[in-house]
């Protein structure tokens, strides 16, 4: 089981594989605008301050101009992975890049279907999105589930990853429904640890163990 930090906030991320559990990270155009950051240098700086894959999308749904694009992004690191969007130019591009030998990962996929055609394509991940395959009115869990039994079935490589995490009830259930990896924004990794029960008995530990000092 993996986890991967859903962000391109650098400092959050040495954060984070400061702390030794951190696998990879997975950006996408929103999270890079929101960010704002400029792709390059942020997505170079990425790959250069961790050795996890770096997931970074391409902004066009032209198949021509996808393999263009992989091919820039590419160039820039070793540990770039490239993702392209779940709709029909990105199968095809999928299927050039994994002939090519390029790291991608199929994105933006609600159903179990797109994941079947993305790892026939050659994917090496295939991401579902439980926050949003949720708001369309099914349960996520168990397109995870069915999802990773059949690649399980029938010996498929693609990776798993859960994306569009909005809570911990969804980073639990993505791992415990069989996904590789999960992908969690900044928020959620620090409640992953954060609670106020523990930090209230390790305060009261060592207020127990200074009193004890000064005895
Ligand atoms: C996954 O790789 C995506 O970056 C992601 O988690 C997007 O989800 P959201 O836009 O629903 O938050």
């Amino acid at each position: 089981m993996k986890i991967y930090a859903d962000t391109s906030k650098v400092e959050e991320i040495k954060e984070f594989f400061s702390w030794g559990v951190i696998d990879g990270v997975t950006t996408n155009p929103k999270i890079i605008a929101s960010d704002g950051n400029d792709l390059e240098s942020t997505i170079k700086e990425i790959c250069r301050i961790q050795p996890g894959p770096v997931s970074v999308e391409v902004t066009t749904n032209d198949y021509q101009a996808m393999l263009v694009e992989a091919a820039l992004y590419s160039s820039w690191a070793k540990n770039i992975v490239i993702k392209i969007p779940a709709i029909p130019n990105g199968l095809k591009a999928l299927k050039s890049l994994s002939e090519k030998r390029i790291k991608t990962n199929a994105t933006c996929l609600m159903s179990y279907n797109q994941a079947l055609l993305a790892s026939k394509a050659g994917a090496t991940y295939v991401s579902l999105f439980y926050g949003r395959i949720g708001d369309l009115g099914f349960d996520p869990y168990i397109v995870i589930k069915d999802t990773a039994d059949t690649f399980r079935l029938w010996g498929c490589k693609s990776e798993i990853i859960s994306g569009s995490i909005r809570s911990l009830l969804d980073v639990n259930r993505s791992v415990q429904a069989g996904a590789h990896i999960v992908t969690v924004p900044p928020k959620f990794l620090r409640q992953m640890i954060d609670n106020p029960m523990t930090t209230k008995t390790v305060d009261e530990f060592l207020d127990a163990w200074k009193g004890m000092q000064k005895r």
